[in-house]
């Protein structure tokens, strides 16, 4: 053979490559609603930059006829590119090419990527569409994952690894998307479960629905499985991209810095006035939010999952924060399991990678009651407790009205380790609210005095005039300062300026004991 029949030969054997399972499959999988592995990845990096590797690896298997299907690729397309100009390494699993399962060399394919991005410290989108461990392969499939298992674990924390599920991803495969940082999900099209309805109906059964059981509502409402909801493959990859957007590639160095094209001292008159009267009344913390970051511009964690609290990522003067903050909308603010468990999680994933952590806190504390203590809130809400005082990002924490007992701790307080606490006026800073204090310190003189209502309003109103407010905190130093609403924005970023040069270490430790 010539060397330019050669080069005709390569070129030819890419183009099959690149149709992965042939027309009728590609046809399949865009009649599902769903991209192909190659055009995912194509929407995932910039134009022009992915380099494709291991196109050509094939499996071994010679079980079942598995010897006279060899497909070039082996179900996963892999390689790395540029995301807004960084490295960024990913694999597409191909459903088109015996259903997008995982074998040995398909797993080999995976480790290659998962090494080669913690090497260079680059962040790994890995993009799930799959039925699980190839059948046919056995147990070298199910070595696969535990390869890849392995460097999920291995490699949490050093880079930033991403999962978009896209399709199926069924039993132990789940496992793999669930030991990274961020899980995405499609609507209607991609579902996780660890046995699937047929299973479920012959063990239990119960009758129901692989999208009831295991969809993209499913798990970022319900079970909290997933973090984001997307509606369609694209919408999908560039929320992945905006998401990288906030990262840094690796532990060891900050998220990206943009151009702030909004003013670092703009006040918000607004604020002022948001606060109700009314201790018992609502607001809209989404509106704090808004007004203190950037161009009002903020991508929210897991939105549907544990709503009475806030978790989002922005830019503050340009750079990443994320942001944790009570929704006095939703259960009054009130700290229970599930939104423990995303606080925490999402605490740590900030500090994990340099990612400074403000608090808002309007809370009057955890939940009361036998479903949450029989629940385990008092493990739950100590990761809340630990993900805080572990954290050694900068920490700045603005109380904007209630603030009680352990709850106080748990947003962030200057004992946890806040490197700035501010407060407005209005805040209510105390071991515990008006009513409850009053009834429990005053129980013997308001039982035995002629006008009970008269003497719990008077001692109420006494409570509130001395510990509701900031100025008891303020007095011991647990409140940097109290401040003018309007001016947050420009206090926060004042002080995120004065922490950049932050340096904090742990103590030697193998490794941490977070409760779990
Ligand atoms: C080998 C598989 C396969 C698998 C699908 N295929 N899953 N081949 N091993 N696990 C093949 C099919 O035979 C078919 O080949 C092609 O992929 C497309 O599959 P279809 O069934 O035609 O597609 P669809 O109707 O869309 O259904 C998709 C599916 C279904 C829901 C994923 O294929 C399915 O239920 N697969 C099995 C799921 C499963 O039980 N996996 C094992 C999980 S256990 P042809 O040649 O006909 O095109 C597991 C353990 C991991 O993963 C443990 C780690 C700790």
């Amino acid at each position: 053979m010539s060397v330019s029949d050669k080069i005709k030969f390569l070129k030819e054997k890419k183009e099959k490559i690149a149709l992965g399972g042939g027309v009728k499959k590609i046809d399949a999988q865009h009649q599902k609603g769903k991209l192909t592995a190659r055009e995912r990845l194509n929407l995932l990096f910039d134009e022009g930059t992915f380099v494709e590797i291991d196109a050509f690896v094939i499996h071994r298997c010679v079980n079942f006829d598995m010897a006279s299907t060899k497909m070039d690729g082996e179900s996963v397309v892999t390689g790395y590119g540029q995301v807004d100009g960084r490295i960024v390494y990913a694999f597409s699993q191909d459903f088109t090419v015996i259903g997008g399962s995982l074998g040995e060399k398909h797993a080999d394919k995976i480790v290659k990527v998962l090494d080669n991005a913690a090497k260079v410290g680059a962040p790994v989108v890995g993009m799930n569409d799959s039925g699980g461990a190839r059948i046919q392969e056995a147990v070298d499939a199910l070595n696969g994952y535990g390869e890849i298992f392995f460097r999920n674990s291995r490699f949490s924390g050093v880079v930033p690894q991403i999962s978009a599920i896209m399709g199926p991803c069924a039993g132990g495969a789940v496992y793999s998307p669930a030991l990274t940082d961020f899980i995405f999900m499609v609507d209607q099209t991609s579902q996780m479960f660890i046995t699937g309805p047929n299973v479920i109906k012959a063990v239990t059964g119960e009758v129901v629905t692989a999208e009831q059981l295991g969809g993209a509502k499913t798990h970022n409402s319900v079970s909290g499985c997933a973090n984001f909801l997307s509606s369609d493959d694209e919408t999908c990859i560039a929320e992945i991209r905006r998401l990288l957007s906030f990262l840094p590639s690796n532990n060891m160095e900050l998220a990206p810095e943009f151009e702030c094209s909004d003013d670092i001292n703009r006040e918000n008159p607004e604020f002022d006035t948001i606060i109700p009267d009314s201790a018992n009344k609502a607001y809209n913390m989404f509106d704090v939010i808004a007004g203190i970051v950037d161009n009002a511009d903020y991508m929210e964690y897991m939105p549907l999952y544990a709503k009475n609290i806030i978790t989002c990522f922005a830019r503050l003067n340009g750079k990443s924060v994320g942001i944790i903050a009570n929704q006095p909308m939703v259960m009054a603010g009130c700290l229970d399991i599930n939104c423990s468990d995303k606080c925490a999680r999402f605490i740590r994933t900030c500090d994990a990678f340099n990612i400074p952590l403000l608090t808002i806190c309007d809370t009057p504390g955890y939940l009361p009651g036998t479903a949450q203590e029989y629940g385990g809130i008092i493990r739950h809400g100590a990761k809340i407790l630990y993900a805080y005082s572990e954290a050694t990002v900068p920490k700045i924490t603005l109380v904007t009205r209630k603030s009680y007992g352990g709850a106080n701790l748990a947003m962030c307080s200057k004992s946890l380790g806040a490197d700035m606490v501010f407060a407005w006026p209005s805040a209510e800073i105390a071991v515990m609210g008006g009513d409850g204090a009053v009834n429990v310190i005053f129980a013997k003189e308001i039982k035995e005095s002629k006008d009970p209502n008269k003497t719990k309003q008077e001692r109420l109103d006494e409570y509130n005039e001395n510990f509701s407010n900031p100025y008891k905190a303020a007095e011991r130093g647990f409140v940097d300062d109290v401040i003018i609403p309007s001016t947050s924005r420009k206090r926060i970023i004042d002080a995120l300026i004065m922490l950049e040069g932050k340096r904090d270490t742990l103590p030697a430790k193998k490794h941490d004991n977070l409760p779990l």
